[in-house]
């Protein structure tokens, strides 16, 4: 049985398996820290280029989210030591910043989370760094497409697995493989709560979708296989047959009508071509 709880924004909450639900002042404050990392993703824009390395970048995401008076909360999350994550090419997620440089043909995806007066942001989106080929491009804009169509389905009365469900019939269409290994997730107070958000799913299971609930949709569409395996860092997942992963989020809030999602760019940077 799925579990729901109301909870006032200055509630503390515990990651007990329950579904919040929250109100007005807590979609207020969504909105401010999801504005935030989309904003961090624009001025991501003109600095992804061949021959940076992707320490800058997260030294940029850093200073950003910093100045936006928000702290990035993947700093110290479990050990991981970085602002964000960059995962380039084969990288499904999680892909460390270090001194590896951009070339010239490279998808790559930056994941940012800034925490924001105790409220968590939590988004990303690809990046083409010069020439892309046009089957990498379309993956990216399929990807993309997987990602709104799963935030079509979310309104009240819904079931969770819908938004699987139409992302992994999207995906399939095109031959892709949806990785099963990570998921989206509640959040708000908490970075990663329940529900868990799964990308490949059955229409009609899982939990009702309800005013108040706060989740990212994540999907990391594989060019080929779904497969994934983790690298010996302990993080970067990447794809087993090596084939190129590309992935979007957006964290979004149910309403009474639909949804909202509070980590569209300002500045309609959703998606490349920018
Ligand atoms: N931002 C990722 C997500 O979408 C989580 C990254 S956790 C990290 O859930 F530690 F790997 F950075
Ligand atoms: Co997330
Ligand atoms: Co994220």
């Amino acid at each position: 049985m799925t579990e729901y709880q109301t909870i006032a924004a200055s509630d503390t909450v515990l990651r007990d398996g329950t579904i919040k639900l929250h109100g007005d002042e807590a979609f207020e404050a969504m909105r401010r820290a999801g504005r935030l990392a989309a904003e961090i993703l624009d001025e991501m824009v003109p600095l992804v280029q061949p021959g940076v390395t992707t320490q800058a970048l997260d030294d940029v995401v850093r200073q950003m989210t910093l100045d936006g008076g928000a702290i990035p909360a993947t700093l110290g999350y479990r050990g991981y030591a970085h602002s964000c994550c960059i995962s380039i090419n084969h990288v499904v997620c999680h892909g460390i910043p270090s001194d590896k440089v951009l070339k010239d043909g490279d998808i790559v995806n930056i994941d940012v989370t800034p925490l924001l007066d105790g409220w968590h942001g939590d988004s990303s989106r690809m990046y083409l760094v010069g020439d892309v080929p046009l089957k990498a491009r379309r993956l990216v804009d399929v990807t993309h497409e997987c990602l709104m169509i799963g935030i079509d389905q979310c309104k009240p009365g819904a079931r969770l697995g819908d938004i699987g469900a139409a992302i992994q019939a999207h995906a399939e269409q095109h031959r892709y493989g949806v990785v099963r290994e990570f998921c989206g997730h509640g959040l708000g107070r908490l970075f990663h709560d329940a529900p868990e958000v799964i990308h490949a799913a059955r229409a009609g299971s899982g939990p009702e979708l309800k005013p108040g609930m706060f989740f990212t949709i994540e999907p990391m569409i594989n060019l080929g296989k779904p497969w994934v395996k983790m690298l010996s860092d302990g993080w970067t997942a990447v794809t087993r047959d090596k084939s190129l992963s590309a992935q979007f989020e957006h964290s979004i809030g149910i309403t009474e009508t639909g949804c909202e999602v509070f980590t569209l760019s300002p500045k309609g940077l959703d998606k490349p071509p920018y």
